[in-house]
C-alpha cells in the first residue's frame, strides 16, 4: 500500500514537520510505501487557476502522489483557530478524484496547551469538500510534547500517533480486501 503523508506547515523547522517525520517512521514496513509531501520543502504557487500552474513541478508531484496514494495522513498546524493557509492552498490543487474512496487520518499540531480542535474541525470540513473519507480517529499534539532539538515526541503522544496510524493502515487493508473480493467475483469496482 501507498500512504501519502502531507505536512502542512510552511515553516522550515516546524513542529508539524517533526510530527510528519515521526509518522513516516511509524509507517515504515515491508508492505508500505510512504510518500512525503511537505509544503515547506515542496513549495507550491498560490492557487490562481492559471493554466501555467498545471506544469509546475510541485503541483505535478502533489497530484501524482495523491493519485498513487491508497490513504492519507494530513498534518496541519493550528493557526488562528484553523488550518494553515499553505495546507489549504495545497488542498486546492486536489479534488475528489484524488480522495474519493480512500481513507484519511488528520493530525493537528497546536500551541498553548488547549488548541488544535478547531484546526481538526476546519480540516475535516475542507476534506469533506474533496470527498475524503476522514476517519473518526484524530489527534492533537501540542508543541510542549515535542522536543524540537531531537525531533522526538513524548511517549504518550507517540503511542497515540501509532494508534491513529495503525487505524489508517487497517482501513486501507480492509478496502483492499473488499476490492479483491469484488474483483474475484467479477463485479465492477
Ligand atoms: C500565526 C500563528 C497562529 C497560531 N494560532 C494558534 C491557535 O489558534 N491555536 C493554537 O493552539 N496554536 C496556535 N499557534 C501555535 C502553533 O499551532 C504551534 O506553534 C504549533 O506547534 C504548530 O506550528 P508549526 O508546525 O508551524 O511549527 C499559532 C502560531 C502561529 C505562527
Amino acid at each position: 500500500m501507498r500512504i501519502l503523508v502531507i505536512s502542512g506547515s510552511a515553516r522550515k523547522q516546524s513542529n508539524t514537520g517533526i510530527i510528519a517525520s515521526n509518522i513516516r517512521t511509524l509507517l515504515k514496513g515491508p508492505s508500505t510505501e510512504v510518500l512525503n509531501f511537505d509544503v515547506a520543502v515542496h513549495t507550491l504557487p498560490l492557487y490562481a487557476g492559471d493554466p501555467s500552474e498545471e506544469s509546475h513541478l510541485e503541483v505535478q508531484r502533489l497530484r501524482s502522489y495523491a493519485d498513487q496514494a491508497d490513504g492519507f495522513i494530513i498534518c496541519t498546524p493550528e493557526y488562528h483557530s484553523g488550518i494553515s493557509g499553505s495546507l489549504k492552498n495545497a488542498l486546492d490543487y486536489l479534488g475528489f478524484p484524488h480522495f474519493k474512496g480512500k481513507p484519511s487520518v488528520i493530525v493537528a499540531v497546536a500551541g498553548g496547551g488547549k488548541g488544535g480542535i478547531n484546526a481538526l474541525n476546519n480540516l475535516r470540513t475542507v476534506l469533506r469538500g474533496v470527498y475524503a473519507n476522514v476517519l473518526p480517529d484524530q489527534l492533537v499534539i501540542d508543541k510542549v510534547q515535542i522536543d524540537a532539538g531531537s525531533g522526538t515526541i513524548e511517549p504518550v503522544a507517540l503511542q497515540k500517533l501509532g494508534d491513529v496510524t495503525r487505524e489508517l493502515v487497517r482501513t486501507v487493508d480492509q478496502i483492499a480486501l473488499y476490492t479483491e473480493s469484488l474483483q474475484s467475483r467479477g463485479e465492477v469496482v
